[in-house]
């Protein structure tokens, strides 16, 4: 029998009040890793009412202490890192030293947030009457509903709850259906170092059933989001109805542009990275590789023969270079856009196909796959194929370069290679993206800079760094009169 685990409701686990489950399977071969609780609007309400009457403590317990307890959160992350890199290898596919990354972003999200703990800086200014003085301070929120993707089960939640946390929020946690077991192990991990009941509540489920009644809950007062731009626009509008602070994280179509004057074994390494690394599914994957003419040609042969070299499998073995991809309908999702590529007149390469060979056929694996001859506007230069898929288009100048760059629906990771000095100034001005590497590939962000894009996707939040700390907390701004006299604002005394 296969383990059944629960949810985690006001300090203790219980199974969905329906008593209905879902399967949690590996991508690699199909094997059953558990049962997990099929929850609906009923536990979501329960877990509210949870973080809800948590909040009234939480929020003026004194920051330095929350600060202590993701300290400790960060320890225990740590001794456990190499035990649950495995079970998310296990449960989503990521080869083993990515998960380990994976787990790693959280340890550091930990240490980082358990610091700021000491900060939270709000500010204190001049005014214009004499004896009064005047401040700006970081109110928390409330209740964040929080609702993760699969693709990075431990660092994801870390950039939102642990942030949500440290300014004095409580959690409702809904952790997508591909990924509970990461998901109940970062929970017990919270409780384990000292997380009082309530403040963080993990309810398992789907969408329609668990996430949605988050977003629409009168007591849910922020909603941090990462996932696909269409789940993203209805959470948006959800949200709106209701007036709702809501933080979006979404689609990508990042680029790697590669100049003549590039170091190409430098830029070779990096656009296999970006655009293979996790299986391609990264918000973050290169999937547009933007080469000038005068090395289009070259840059491809060496790809496509890096490419044939890249071997799949289990991410738990040490020869596994690529693992699988989440589930079979991602596999047909990305087949399908192989066909599109060839409608559109596009090169297969090399890949463009799903993988069946021997212990392959028991799971999800589809090749590294290069398109090449796109031009800017074809689909698979313009749509998020989030699987390990690239197109190249060959541009003329650095102009043209950043135009292709810039000329998509979303606006996440972007790179450049070169040497000249003057062309990274440039870039740095003209790129549109929220975040730019140079001599460096789409992925790999560090979690003390601000991360999130322009246009499609997001809505101009950013997570972590500074840019989650201003995602769950409220300016106040306080006045203290201490002149015992009635004065009035400068606009009123004039
Ligand atoms: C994502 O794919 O949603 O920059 C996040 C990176 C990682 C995070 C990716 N630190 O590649």
């Amino acid at each position: 029998m296969p383990e059944t685990y629960q949810n985690y409701i006001k300090g203790r686990w219980a199974a969905a009040r329906s008593g209905r489950v879902f399967e949690n399977r590996n991508p690699a071969n199909g094997e059953l890793l558990g049962l997990f609780p099929d929850s609906g609007p009923e536990d979501v309400n329960d877990a509210v009412a949870a973080a809800r009457a948590a909040f009234a403590s939480w929020r003026v317990y004194p920051a330095p202490k929350r600060g202590e307890i993701l300290f400790r959160f960060g320890q225990l992350l740590r001794e456990r890192k190499d035990e649950i890199a495995r079970l998310m290898t296990m449960e989503m596919g990521k080869v083993l030293k990515e998960a380990g990354g994976d787990v790693q972003e959280g340890i550091d999200m930990a240490f980082y947030m358990g610091g700021e703990g000491r900060r939270l800086f709000g500010f204190v200014t001049p005014v214009e009457l004499p004896n009064k003085s005047g401040m700006a301070v970081r109110d928390p929120i409330g209740v964040v509903g929080v609702i993760t993707p699969w693709n990075f089960p431990i660092a994801i939640p870390s950039w939102k709850i642990l942030a949500a946390l440290i300014c004095g929020n409580t959690i409702v946690f809904k952790p997508a259906k591909d990924t509970p077991l990461c998901a109940t192990k970062f929970v017990e991990l919270l409780t384990e170092a000292g997380v009082p009941e309530g403040v963080v509540n993990l309810v398992h489920g789907s969408g329609p059933n668990v996430g949605m009644p988050i977003v629409q809950h009168p007591d849910v007062a922020v909603i941090t989001f990462t996932g696909s731009n269409e789940t993203g626009r209805e959470v948006n509008v959800e949200a709106a109805r209701r007036i709702k602070r809501v933080s979006l994280e979404l689609g990508g179509k990042n680029a790697i542009m590669v100049m003549d004057d590039a170091d190409l074994d430098l830029a070779v390494d990096g656009i296999l990275w970006s655009a293979f690394g996790t299986s391609g599914q990264r918000c973050t994957a290169a999937s547009r590789i933007i080469a000038h003419k005068a090395i289009r040609k070259e840059l491809e042969e060496r790809l496509v023969a890096r490419a044939e070299a890249l071997r799949l499998g289990d991410g738990l073995l040490p020869t596994t270079d690529v693992g699988p991809v989440i589930n079979d309908a991602a596999i047909q999702r990305i087949d399908g856009y192989t066909q599109i590529a060839r409608k559109e007149g596009a090169a297969v390469l090399t890949g463009g196909a799903i993988a069946r060979e021997g212990a392959l056929a028991k799971g999800s694996f589809y090749r590294p796959t290069l398109y090449s001859n796109v031009r800017p506007e074809m689909r698979v230069a313009q749509e998020e194929i989030f699987g390990p898929c690239a197109s190249i288009i060959e541009v003329a100048s650095l102009e043209e370069a950043i135009q292709v760059n810039n000329g998509v629906a979303y606006g996440l990771s972007s790179s450049l290679y070169t040497q000249d000095i003057n062309r990274v100034q440039r870039a740095m001005r003209d790129v549109a993206t929220g975040i730019l590497y140079i001599n460096a590939g789409t992925i790999g962000a560090e979690i003390q800079l601000p991360f999130g894009g322009t246009r499609g996707t997001g809505n101009g939040h950013r997570e972590a760094g500074l840019g989650a700390i201003d995602t769950f907390t409220e300016w106040k701004s306080i006045y203290i009169d201490y002149s015992g006299t009635l004065q009035r604002a400068q606009i009123d005394s004039n």
